[in-house]
């Protein structure tokens, strides 16, 4: 079993609810979800305020909660009450009109989020459907709108366990080749598991396999996989949060370290015959080197440029520093965009300030979040980091160059460059 961000059902009733990410691991609690973007005095929670929120985020899981949320407005204003239909400002009457307020209901949609592209492109896969159904049956227009969404739900959980299968044959395919023996660990940063797709993950479902497939007692290699490295994740600490839950929830052994950590202990770990600080070396876990840094992605253009959650650039950096290290950037094929040349021309999501001078936190009751005594909610509570009124800058995601990556997996095969330097995706 894995953890579930997105409960989507068709019948009896149509509903949506997402795992209300900002809450986790304290507590996990599902909101659901009525609309596409907000309408005042009308809607309660939308696809819009659940993604631009960061109730839901990963970009598999924000394509799919999009989509979902598309079919959600639809099922209300067709099977509800001749009012549902006025108030979202649709016109049942006339087939044209009604699909043209629908186009623009998704493109408000599109805009929560501008760098992941999946939900971008899962959007215009709908609006295709929406503009090449000659019909004007809009129950026909709702079904195929159904059917697309939740076969996208089912391909996505696939792609993930093929991302898996395609990294987990890349890996060992380096070490077989360089005659690698014994254990090594993984670098990852975000959060790129369950919560951030349909289930299993891109980046962590290949962490996942490793476990499964190529820890100590299950390789039949000479070769083992024994640890991972989860960066925190400033400013929203989706590695702290998110990936070390998964990771203890599957059990894969793991160390939490914050995002300016990774050169300190690749140096520690990687430089074998002279460690920079032995006393650092012998409190950690493992003493198995770092091979691979394994990160997702939320758009891969044309070239191979990947943008993926800020401080992944800098792991690249460290990686070409290190021969041995490969850097891997995982992710379904919804995640490539191929209207776009290079990473020069990806826009970068910019969050606001309080992102980064506030955190959201679990109040202790000795080593356990302490509880409301009526609700049983756990007590949340914002604190702020820093001074008022200072300046900040918070670009949500950055981008790596097609140089730094040696390898890019997709649930169809894993790619490496070719002798000139070029990724043929
Ligand atoms: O801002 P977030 O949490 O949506 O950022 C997520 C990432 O950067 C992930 O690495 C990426 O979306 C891939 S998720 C499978």
């Amino acid at each position: 079993m894995s953890l579930q961000a997105i409960k989507f059902s068709a019948t009896p009733e149509v509903s949506l609810s997402i795992l209300n990410q900002l809450q986790v691991p304290y507590q996990s609690k599902y909101i659901a979800i009525d609309s596409i973007a907000p309408l005042p005095g009308v809607t309660k929670f939308s696809g819009y305020e659940a993604i631009k929120g960061m109730y839901t985020r990963g970009a598999p899981a924000i394509m799919l909660v999009g989509c979902f949320s598309i079919v959600v407005e639809l099922n209300r204003v067709l099977h509800s009450d001749i009012g549902s239909a006025q108030q979202y400002k649709y016109n049942l009457n006339d087939a044209e009109s009604f699909k043209r307020r629908l186009l623009e209901r998704i493109d408000e949609l599109i805009k929560s989020r501008p760098t992941a592209v999946n939900l971008a492109n899962g959007c215009e896969e709908i609006k295709k459907i929406v503009v090449s159904e000659k019909n004007s049956d809009l129950e026909l227009l709702y079904n195929r709108i159904l059917q697309f969404s939740e076969n996208l739900y089912k391909e996505d959980y696939q792609s993930n366990i093929n991302i898996g299968k395609n990294g987990l044959q890349y890996i060992k395919d380096v070490l077989k080749k360089e005659n690698f023996k014994g254990p090594f660990s993984v670098m990852t940063i975000c959060n790129t598991g369950s919560l951030a797709t349909s289930g299993y993950g891109t980046a962590l479902g290949i962490i996942r396999h490793l476990h499964q497939y190529l820890s100590k007692d299950k390789s039949t290699d000479q070769f083992y996989f024994e640890h991972a490295y989860p960066c925190e994740t400033r400013p929203y600490n989706q590695g702290s949060r998110l990936t070390a839950y998964e990771l203890q929830y599957e059990k894969i052994p793991f160390t939490l370290i914050t995002d300016n950590m990774p050169s300190f202990l690749i140096d520690n770990l990687n430089r074998k015959e002279q460690h920079t600080n032995q006393g650092a070396l012998a409190s950690l876990a493992s003493n198995a080197p770092i091979r691979f840094i394994i990160v997702g992605s939320d758009r891969i253009v044309k070239n191979g440029d990947l943008a993926n959650k800020i401080g992944t650039f800098q792991l690249s950096l460290l990686s070409k520093l290190y021969d041995e290290i490969k850097f891997i950037g995982a992710a379904p094929t919804t995640t490539i965009d191929y209207n776009t040349k290079s990473g020069e021309d990806i826009k970068i999501e910019e969050r606001p300030k309080d992102e980064l001078t506030m955190v959201l936190g679990a109040k202790m009751n000795g080593n356990s979040f302490a509880e409301d005594k009526e609700s049983k909610d756990v007590v949340l509570e914002r604190v702020r980091m820093a001074p008022l009124d200072i300046g900040v800058w918070n670009p949500s995601f950055d981008v790596t160059p097609h140089q730094n990556i040696d390898c890019i997996v997709t649930e169809k095969e894993y790619l490496v460059k070719d002798s000139s330097g070029v990724f043929h995706l």
